[in-house]
């Protein structure tokens, strides 16, 4: 590309995307993409992720250790106090479902919810995000059952984040598997060090502005079909494929015109997501229990097929398809879902940006044309 001069000698070659960029530190997590290895906060999520729940995982990202008994139970009472929204804000739910996707209202959620909050000096903002962690699950519940014609289900704060989504959610109480599938599941999803929806909060937070702002940021950032909407395209390839037999022409298809296939790729790992082992040994567990292996059984064909023509790599939002498929959660709800865990991550990383602050605020390379003679609007 040939730039004008002086632009040229002063602004070093962009890096496209930012990768590799080291942007911040952080104690939250940490990904090795060569070997394929997630912490939190220095815990391998292998020994995470069927050994704790939702609620230890924040403990662990609010406060960089994992908890005791005592502060689990604070910590799961608080969350569970907290999937309470107010009146107004389900009078706006039940506006805006079925005029617009349910990601779309979750963001409108978000941002008013920060009507309802004071601003508060930093030492006080943890119950604040707290709050958002709880409230975020009630609204994709309510989402669903207003746009369904359903009675709302009230949250009950003696039950775990999990358990009391799936009831808010289907009406019904869930069986063990299903609760500790939804369980794995916003465990894994928590935190991925500056993946683009956190970057993003941290962006807004850096600028000082408030923590729904933030979080409003980066449920925006989630949505797009690159990053948080791959599940649900995932999962609606993996309805399209249907049978193990078509996988393969689908897949040369899919390469032979070029298309991205959703829930492959990685910017970070360069061998299978550490995530992905996980889900998908909880998605089989899921669909064992249904008696009904056909939709798994197609995921794994897919895979084999990617496999076999290119080394890419198996990313989240693969298996995640299945597993939240298996709970009977409907595909446009799939990326809300990643948002009710993400939320965990988000909050934290917007707690760590405020802890220790600077405006973000890199450079552009300008190509375009310099020196141009102005012509007033008549002349033009
Ligand atoms: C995640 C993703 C955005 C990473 O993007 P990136 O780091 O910019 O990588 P690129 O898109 O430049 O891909 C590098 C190469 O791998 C190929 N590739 C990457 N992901 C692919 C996919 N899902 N399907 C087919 N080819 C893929 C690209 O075509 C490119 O090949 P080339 O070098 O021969 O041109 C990308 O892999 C993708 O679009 N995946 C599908 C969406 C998805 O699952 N997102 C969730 C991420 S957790």
């Amino acid at each position: 590309m040939s730039l004008p001069k002086d632009n040229k000698d002063s602004i070093p070659e962009p890096t496209k995307g930012l990768e590799g960029i080291v942007a911040a530190d952080t104690t939250l997590s940490s990904v090795n993409g060569e070997k394929g290895i997630l912490r939190y906060c220095g815990y391998n999520i292998d020994d995470l992720a069927f050994s704790t729940t939702f609620e230890e995982t924040i403990c662990l990202l609010y406060d960089n250790e994992l908890p005791n008994k005592e502060r689990l139970d604070e910590m799961t009472k608080n969350i569970g106090e907290a999937r309470v929204l107010p009146k107004e804000v389900i009078e706006i739910i039940t506006e805006l479902v079925g005029k617009t996707s349910p990601m779309s209202t979750l963001r409108t959620v978000v941002s008013v919810l920060g009507h309802y909050e004071k601003n508060v000096p930093l030492k006080e903002l943890p119950p604040k995000a707290l709050r958002l962690v709880g409230q975020i699950a009630t609204a994709v519940a309510m989402i669903h059952r207003s746009r369904e014609n359903l009675p709302i289900i009230e949250a009950d704060p003696t039950k775990g984040h999990a358990e009391d989504f799936l009831k808010m959610l289907h009406g019904t109480d869930s069986s063990k598997t299903q609760v500790n599938a939804l369980n794995l599941y916003l465990i894994l999803l928590a935190d991925h060090g500056f993946n683009a929806s956190t970057f993003s909060a941290r962006v807004t937070a850096g600028t000082l502005a408030n923590l729904h702002s933030a979080i409003t940021s980066a449920v925006g950032t989630l949505s797009g079909p690159l990053h948080g909407g791959a599940n649900e395209k995932a999962m609606d390839m993996i309805i399209e494929v249907g049978t193990k037999k078509k996988a393969s022409d689908y897949i040369q298809n899919a390469f032979d015109t070029k298309q991205k296939i959703m829930g492959f790729g990685h910017r970070v790992y360069k061998v299978d997501d550490a995530r992905k082992p996980h889900l998908k040994k909880m998605a089989k567990k899921i669909w064992e229990e249904k008696n009904d292996m056909k939709l798994f059984e197609v995921s794994e064909e897919i895979e084999k097929q990617v496999k076999d023509r290119k080394a890419i790599i198996t990313n989240v939002d693969f298996y995640s398809a299945p597993l939240l498929y298996g709970l009977d959660i409907p595909t446009d709800l799939f990326t809300p879902l990643f948002a009710m865990s993400r939320i965990a991550g988000w909050t934290a990383h917007v707690l760590e940006q405020y802890r220790n602050n600077r405006l973000i605020r890199p450079r552009a390379r300008y190509v375009g044309q310099i020196d141009r003679t102005f012509r007033p609007i008549e002349q033009r």
